[in-house]
């Protein structure tokens, strides 16, 4: 997979070389390119934004760097793509659509990711209008506060997706029982030593029966969606 970032904090980034991010790229399983938004701004300040057209607070992004940065991205990536299987454009948003697993998964599917970091207020809206036209741009928001700009949010979205792209994570099962993956919250987990500070482990998980096991642990898994994340319950488990 793809993922090219696009930032005036490039370093931001940096976190991407460690762990199992670091080991896919290495493995030449994730490409990962960041680009300095400020590369693309001609003026002696290098300046990205500028005062908000009819007033206001704040200072908005000009569309001028975000169309060169965009275009070399698109012009490079155009080499056997369509606008169909092209690039998607995300930008992350507080105003954007909610970012979830299933995002993820859907994510994990594509060749080629592009993450616009806006910063200040927002982006100039004819960036979102140009590339809709030229590509699919989706606005996705972390969820529901606001961050300083997009890149921790593209950092975690990144890590969401790439965890799912195969091979990235080293036992496929460990994906399957996470939270989220079967619309639950997950189970709590325990290891050695059996005693911590008189804490013992649930003997169910010491009995050595996988049933009894593996039903304790949905058992655990609901208990703890009712109680924090109602909303998340499939219907047949609500108003017990
Ligand atoms: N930028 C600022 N706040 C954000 C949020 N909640 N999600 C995504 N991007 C953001």
């Amino acid at each position: 997979m793809r993922i090219d970032a696009i930032s005036i904090f490039p370093e931001y980034f940096g976190v991407l070389e460690l762990s199992l991010l670091g080991r896919a790229r290495a493995r030449g399983l994730i490409d990962v390119q960041v680009h300095d938004l400020r590369d693309a701004a001609h003026d002696r300040h290098r300046t990205v934004d500028g005062t908000p057209a009819g007033g206001g607070a704040g200072m908005v992004m000009r569309p001028e760097p975000w169309g060169e940065t965009l275009d070399a991205i698109m012009a490079e990536s155009a080499a056997g793509e369509t606008s169909d299987d092209g690039p998607i454009i995300i930008f992350p948003s507080p105003a954007g659509e909610v970012f979830t697993q299933a995002m993820a998964r859907e994510l994990a599917e594509e060749r080629h990711l592009v993450f616009g970091c806006g910063r200040y207020e927002g982006i100039d809206q004819r960036v979102f209008d140009e590339y809709g036209d030229r590509a699919r741009v989706r606005l996705v928001s972390l969820g529901d506060y606001v961050l300083n700009g997009g890149e921790v949010a593209a950092m975690a979205m990144i890590e969401a997706v790439c965890r799912l792209v195969p091979g990235v994570v080293g036992n496929p099962e460990s994906l399957v029982e996470e939270s989220h993956e079967d619309g639950l919250l997950e189970y709590p987990s325990y290891t050695k030593p059996a005693d911590w500070r008189g804490r013992t482990i649930p003997p169910v998980l010491l009995g050595g029966n996988h049933g009894a096991v593996r039903d304790w642990r949905r058992e655990q898994s609901i208990a703890r969606t009712r109680r924090v994340r109602p909303e998340l319950l499939p219907p047949d488990l609500r108003d017990e």
